[in-house]
């Protein structure tokens, strides 16, 4: 496993991602670029890691979860949640890191949701921030929390364009002082 997660997401203009534990908005085009960029490894035989909170897996429709051809590894407080074969339930985002690092995994993307972004985008193992820029508002009831200042623009796509949606796709690094304190990711304050 490498030293880094990563963490890939979506959110409009007002950093909105979800809506009654669903995604606001269809884009077959953004879920390609997730499906290929949290599935591909460059070498055979050794998996990527899907890491999510509960609520994110149960909005999964049955028949697409797990997420194939990645491990699922679900975060949650309950110690009796139950995961299909091959698959993990784990009480915090560094029990799951600390779980994949056993395994032949290659890279470990936190997917989601609000909850966990929180934790992930504050945390001292971030690597980069794969961001669907949604160039739109809807109707929202989760929210990511603010971290942009936090974060390194490295490249942004070609606008893109579908049901009447316009999006783009960016790649964020961490960049704190080199004096690394964890006050700086203090992004609630
Ligand atoms: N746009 C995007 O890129 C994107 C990506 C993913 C999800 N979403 C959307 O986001 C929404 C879901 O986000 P959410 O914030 O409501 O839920 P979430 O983060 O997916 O899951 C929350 C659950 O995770 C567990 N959890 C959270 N923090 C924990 C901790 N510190 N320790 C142990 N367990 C912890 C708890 O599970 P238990 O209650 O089981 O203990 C909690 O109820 C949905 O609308 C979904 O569609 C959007």
């Amino acid at each position: 496993m490498r030293d880094r997660f990563d963490i890939v997401l979506a959110c409009d203009l007002a950093g909105g991602i979800g809506k009654d534990n669903a995604l606001p908005w269809k884009l077959s085009t953004d879920l390609k670029y997730f499906r290929d960029l949290t599935t591909s490894t460059p070498v055979p035989n050794v998996l990527n890691a899907v890491v999510m909170g509960r609520k994110t897996w149960e909005s999964l429709p049955p028949a697409a979860r797990p997420l194939k051809g990645r491990i699922n590894v679900v975060i949650t407080r309950n110690p009796d949640y139950v995961m299909p074969e091959g698959h993990f339930a784990v009480d915090s985002l560094d029990a799951a890191l600390d779980l994949l690092v056993q395994g032949p995994v290659d890279r470990v993307f936190v997917i989601g949701g609000a909850q966990i972004f929180d934790e992930a985008l504050k945390h001292e193992r971030l690597g980069f921030l794969y961001l669907t820029e949604i160039r739109a508002h809807f109707d929202c009831d989760t929210y990511l929390p603010d971290y942009r200042p936090f974060l390194q623009l490295m490249s942004c796509s070609e606008v893109m364009h579908e049901n009447d949606i316009d999006f783009v796709f960016k790649v964020y690094q961490l960049n704190v002082p080199d004096y690394f304190d964890p006050q700086y990711l203090n992004l609630n304050t």
